[in-house]
């Protein structure tokens, strides 16, 4: 990683976290990081990264639609100019912000780090393992229980990553309709491609059960 030695450091980032978030969502985000590191060793994943990516993935999110749109025309200003105006909210907003002022802020300039940060709500046509590990483990730390999660969580834990990714969309579909949320086009490609991915969908494949 570059610029190790005046990254700032992880004791540093919580304290800015526990000032700038809800009670909730800080502890969302130390238990993502927790985990992310666990499931460094069996995804192969660099601990250290795995553990920045998850503490820092919801650094914006609390922040306002407004917030987020001003933050990305001035860091990432190709970013929001080629996303349709129906797409401009927290939920497609808060990673790809988050990823834009991480650098500045703590000096962490690791590109596999910002890019998980930027995909982890999914919907990337291409995403590197450290960001699918990213989206499927932020709801396996939810601020709210759901149900399905052990199920999510034995696919992930046995390694079947395309089948959770798979799951995972059909679910973040599911939700998306129910708060009124625009799905992106690519999400839903996306999801076209993750199930010729999967060779054997049982009936009950998606079901939360
Ligand atoms: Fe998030
Ligand atoms: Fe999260």
């Amino acid at each position: 990683m570059q610029q190790e030695a005046t990254m700032k450091s992880i004791e540093e980032m919580k304290q800015f976290l526990e000032k700038t978030l809800s009670a909730k969502r800080f502890a969302h985000s130390l238990g993502v990081m927790d985990y992310m590191r666990r499931a460094a060793k069996p995804y192969g994943l660099d601990p250290e990264k795995a553990a920045l990516a998850g503490l820092l993935h919801d650094k914006n999110k609390e922040e306002s639609d407004a917030d987020l749109v001003l933050t990305l025309k001035l860091f990432n200003p190709k970013f929001i100019a080629d996303l349709d105006k129906e797409y401009h909210i927290n939920r497609y907003l808060h990673g790809p912000a988050a990823a834009c002022e991480i650098p500045f802020e703590f000096f962490i300039d690791d590109r596999e780090i910002l890019l998980a940060i930027h995909q982890h709500n999914g919907g990337f046509a291409k995403m590197p393992l450290l960001s699918q590990c990213l989206h499927i483990v932020d709801v396996l730390v939810p601020t709210k229980p759901y149900a399905g999660r052990y199920k999510l969580e034995k696919l992930f834990l046995a390694g079947q990553l395309n089948e959770a990714n798979l799951l995972l969309s059909d679910w973040v579909f599911e939700v998306f309709q129910e708060e009124n949320t625009p799905i992106h086009p690519a999400m839903k490609n996306l999801f076209e491609h993750q199930k010729s991915k999967v060779r054997y969908l049982p009936s009950d494949f998606f079901s939360r059960q």
